[in-house]
């Protein structure tokens, strides 16, 4: 590996032409021009000392599993390694962890549940990094960030100082907040403190969960259990990126208004369709993309998982134009047949 050290009185450990294979989820075989792996705030001042930010397209890895590369990365990638879990603050119902950006989140999920603090058992086996769970408010199986999200600390890339940002500052929805919108690129997020549960009570609404418990025999179930179920559903429908590149969910589940899913529903009553408070409705992009014949499809390397239609998958060689061709081709067919518009969940770099 070729390092150089252009700043060496600022102790920055700048890397040249790194390969990204391994840091992507979807495997593929692209490289950064310039690597900087960032493991405390410090390195984020010194940066901010130089013209690299300004300079060179500063984008922020974590795990690497929400990201799709279009080809090499010309810029300057930061990758988040910012460690540490501490419990912030205690009170006789909650307790308030302090997490650095660069843990992963599931290594996190699994230290509460060690600790019998609720919150995040839902969640469990999401690939990724807690510093990057706030900026698509990651969720499943009835579970959202937002749920358990007390603030997070990041460093300001626009002004070059940290600041901390209680949750209304990160407009949370649906698979976004302010870092997909008007904070995109902005905030290098160094600690995410959650508010957990010292006395959980279990989610199993989400029917999949209370089959799995069921069928497993457990009447009472704790947090434990629920996170085995979870991690069990997973692993049935979901490919480990371990075996087949993949970055999860590619497409959100579109939210349409109540007559666009009241004419679909008319014209397929297996439609599957979530109705939310505002009276807007979610549709499963997975049943619309089965529906329009596209679930195990496969191009070359680039296809459509067989067991869950809403991930795209790389079987080795794909290139990310390639998926980006097919996942296009696969939005204008679901338009033509259902009027419905798909928008894709993941990034594009
Ligand atoms: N469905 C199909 N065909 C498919 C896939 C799904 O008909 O190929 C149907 C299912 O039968 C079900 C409905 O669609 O009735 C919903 O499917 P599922 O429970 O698998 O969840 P999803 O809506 O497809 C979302 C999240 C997942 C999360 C699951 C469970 C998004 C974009 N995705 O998927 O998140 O694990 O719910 O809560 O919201 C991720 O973000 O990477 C991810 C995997």
């Amino acid at each position: 590996m070729f390092k150089t050290y252009m700043y060496p009185n600022l102790h920055l450990m700048l890397q040249r032409h790194i390969p990204l294979k391994s840091l992507n989820t979807f495997g593929f075989d692209v490289e950064a021009s310039l690597f900087l792996p960032i493991a405390d705030e410090e390195i984020l001042h010194n940066v901010w000392k130089t013209n690299l930010l300004s300079m060179s397209s500063p984008l922020i890895l974590g795990g690497g599993s929400n990201i799709l590369f279009k080809d090499n990365y010309p810029g300057l990638i930061l990758q988040n390694l910012i460690a540490g879990m501490q419990v912030a603050k205690e009170t006789e119902n909650h307790i308030w962890l302090r997490c650095g950006g660069g843990e992963v989140w599931h290594n996190v999920v699994m230290y509460t549940i060690q600790n019998n603090w609720g919150g995040l058992e839902n969640m469990s086996l999401i690939p990724g990094t807690i510093g990057a769970s706030p900026i698509q408010n990651i969720g499943a199986y009835g579970a959202e960030l937002k749920d358990v999200f007390e603030e997070l600390e990041a460093f300001d890339m626009l002004y070059g100082k940290m600041v901390t940002l209680r949750a209304d500052d990160c407009a949370f929805a649906y698979r976004d907040s302010l870092f997909k919108q008007n904070g995109k690129g902005r905030y290098f997020i160094t600690y995410v403190t959650l508010r957990l549960n010292k006395n959980p009570s279990v989610n199993v609404k989400y029917g999949d969960i209370a089959n799995i418990l069921e069928q497993w025999g457990i009447s009472k179930p704790g947090i434990a259990d629920v996170s085995r179920a979870v991690i069990h559903i997973r692993r049935s429908k979901l490919p480990d990126p371990a075996e087949l590149g993949n970055c999860g969910s590619f497409f959100k589940n579109p939210v349409v208004s109540k007559e666009v899913a009241d004419t679909l529903c008319a014209t397929y009553p297996d439609a599957k369709r979530f109705d939310q408070p505002d009276g807007t409705a979610k549709l499963a992009a997975g049943w619309l993309i089965e529906k329009a014949g596209w679930k195990g499809y496969r191009r070359g390397d680039a296809g459509v998982h067989e067991k869950q239609a809403l991930v795209m998958v790389n079987y080795g060689n794909a290139t990310g134009a390639e998926i980006l061709s097919l996942a296009g081709e696969i939005v204008e067919d679901i338009q033509a047949k259902f009027q419905v518009n798909l928008e894709m969940e993941v990034n594009t770099r």
